[in-house]
């Protein structure tokens, strides 16, 4: 049964998922948005009103696209009693025994391997890679071809920049930014910004 889908934010990613919604024959109901006006014309559908004005499309499925991992978190925990739609693009590859939380996105081309566990409200980019066996926490946000080796835990509201690498058996900790093209081979169990290669805390 086709679902009907309401994306919070009218940005850039809320391209990309309206655009995941739409492949996967669900419809796209309009954008809620509280910087554009209601009635605007946005990627072939319009902005029906203002974030908080969920509460009148309640029985619709909502997916918050906004890639601030915590503002995507106080939006989601601020909308009690709806039903989150989770955008899997059907060029995505997701291994068995796969499990993924409600309101993530998985956009074209990520791998996600066998016995791996991705949290709530996550963002896994474009062609990223997740290995077998990773526990990604809610709120995550991995950028486009960012790759996690086997068995890599990242902790609640961490972004992993783009192109950045773990190494196996790596544990990155809640609230860490890895920049771009970083490649981590220690665990991280700091909160911070991480860049380099190997990664050294800049922030
Ligand atoms: C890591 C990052 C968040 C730092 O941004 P910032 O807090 O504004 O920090 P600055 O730009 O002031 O950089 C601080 C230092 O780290 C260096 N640096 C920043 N990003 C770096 C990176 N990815 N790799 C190596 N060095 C980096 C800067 O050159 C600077 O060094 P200096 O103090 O010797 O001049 C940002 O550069 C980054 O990589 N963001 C990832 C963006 C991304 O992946 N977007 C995808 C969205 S889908």
């Amino acid at each position: 049964m086709h679902k009907d889908v309401i994306v919070i934010g009218a940005g850039g990613h809320a391209k990309v998922i309206a655009d995941i919604v739409r492949k996967s024959g669900d419809n796209l109901i309009g954008f809620l948005d509280d910087s554009k006006q209601a009635g605007t014309e946005f990627f072939d559908a319009f902005i029906l009103g203002n974030t908080d004005s969920y509460q009148e499309y309640i029985q619709k499925e909502f997916i918050i696209a906004i890639g601030n991992n915590a503002i995507r978190e106080q939006i989601a925990k601020k909308m009690q009693g709806v039903t989150f739609y989770t955008a899997i693009h059907p060029t995505a590859v997701i291994a068995e025994g796969v499990t993924i939380g409600e309101g993530t996105c998985v956009m074209a081309n990520a791998v996600i391997n066998a016995d791996a566990r991705v949290g709530k409200h996550c963002i896994i980019n474009t062609a990223s890679v997740i290995e077998h066996d990773n526990q990604i926490s809610d709120y995550v946000h991995l950028s486009p071809v960012a790759a996690l080796a086997g068995t890599v835990t990242v902790g609640e509201r961490t972004h992993v920049g783009i192109g950045a690498k773990v190494k196996n058996n790596t544990d990155i900790c809640a609230d860490v930014m890895v920049g771009a093209g970083t490649v981590v081979v220690n665990s991280i169990t700091e909160k911070g910004t991480y860049v380099g290669v190997p990664a050294r805390k800049v922030k």
